[in-house]
């Protein structure tokens, strides 16, 4: 059966193992491994915009020996209106795999039930599921492991990177706390089942509005910007206290590693001292795309 990756839990812990394992691998031999050699093409399609997705897929893919083909929603037919449906079935005909940014999970979830080959979720309104493969990467490098380690996000608790961080992080066995205002907090369905893979692994959660104790004592903090694409305009002063300030930093401790996906807006939701400060892992999350992503690929294709 082929294997899709739409959201964080469709890798059990043991496969999220395998695939940091291998990405650890394929980095230390980067041009290595070519599983995508003849070459064969895998789509790239975007609904929205992106810098560190688009690079990081298209160069990926070509060092594993592929060829990438990178589309806008607005220069092919499905930006016109042919469905979901009908374009799975021809990029299955042409495509080794399908990856795909765009908006609601029910988008991405009709690709994947059209198509034969593997459909991999590149960032839709609810899940940012490679972004977290690449944090995980980041954070194993950075501290040695994942298990037992307490990874705390603060700001959007709703949005796309709070969701994945609930289910990427409870399957890796951590302890994942949540911080952000009320009506901003995670989807009760994704809470619950991060609850449930949390209570398999090892982790927890924990949902907050107390920015203050959900920082102090974390292994990592983590944070996203306030206004996700698709919500420009909205009123981002309630998030105001879960900015990613120095102070929330001290109050983790001197060996906390910070964590944002980029873009950032500095002095919005991270303080530029702490996106730039010692703490700060951002850019090596952001190169870590490229090797998460990489094995991910080779690891689906295999199955
Ligand atoms: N972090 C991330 O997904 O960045 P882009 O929007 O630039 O792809
Ligand atoms: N939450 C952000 C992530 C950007 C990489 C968004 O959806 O725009």
């Amino acid at each position: 059966m082929t294997r899709h990756f739409l959201r964080d839990d469709d890798l059990s812990p043991a496969e999220q193992a395998e695939v940091l394992d291998l990405a650890i691998a394929m980095k230390a031999d980067r041009y290595g491994s070519k599983p995508l050699a003849g070459p064969k093409s895998v789509a790239v399609l975007f609904d929205k915009a992106s810098t560190r997705t688009r690079l990081s897929f298209a160069a990926g893919i070509a060092e594993l020996g592929g060829n990438p083909l990178v589309i806008d929603a607005g220069t092919s037919q499905l930006g016109r209106g042919e469905t979901i449906a009908d374009t799975a079935r021809v990029l299955d005909r042409i495509c080794a795999a399908i990856v795909w940014r765009t908006f609601g999970q029910e988008r991405i979830e009709e690709m994947a039930h059209a198509s034969a080959v593997p459909v991999v979720n590149a960032l839709t309104d609810e899940f940012h599921p490679c972004q977290i493969l690449a944090d995980l990467l980041t954070v194993k490098e950075h501290k040695g492991g994942l298990a037992g380690l307490t990874l705390t996000y603060l700001g959007d608790g709703a949005n796309n990177m709070a969701h994945s961080y609930l289910l990427g992080g409870a399957t890796a066995g951590m302890h994942v706390r949540v911080a952000g205002p009320e009506g901003h907090l995670p989807d009760p369905d994704i809470w619950r089942r991060a609850e449930e893979i949390a209570k398999a692994t090892g982790g927890s959660v924990e949902i907050t509005t107390d920015a203050r104790a959900a920082a102090t004592g974390s292994d990592v903090l983590a944070t996203d910007t306030w206004v996700s694409m698709g919500q420009e305009g909205k009123d981002i002063s309630k998030y105001e206290p879960y900015a990613l300030t120095e102070e929330l930093v001290s109050l983790a401790g001197p060996e906390v590693a910070v964590l944002h996906c980029l873009p950032a807006y500095r002095d919005k939701e991270i303080a530029s001292t702490v996106l730039d400060g010692p703490n700060s892992v951002v850019w090596d999350e952001a190169e870590n795309r490229l090797h998460a992503q990489k094995a991910l690929l080779a690891w689906l294709l295999e199955r």
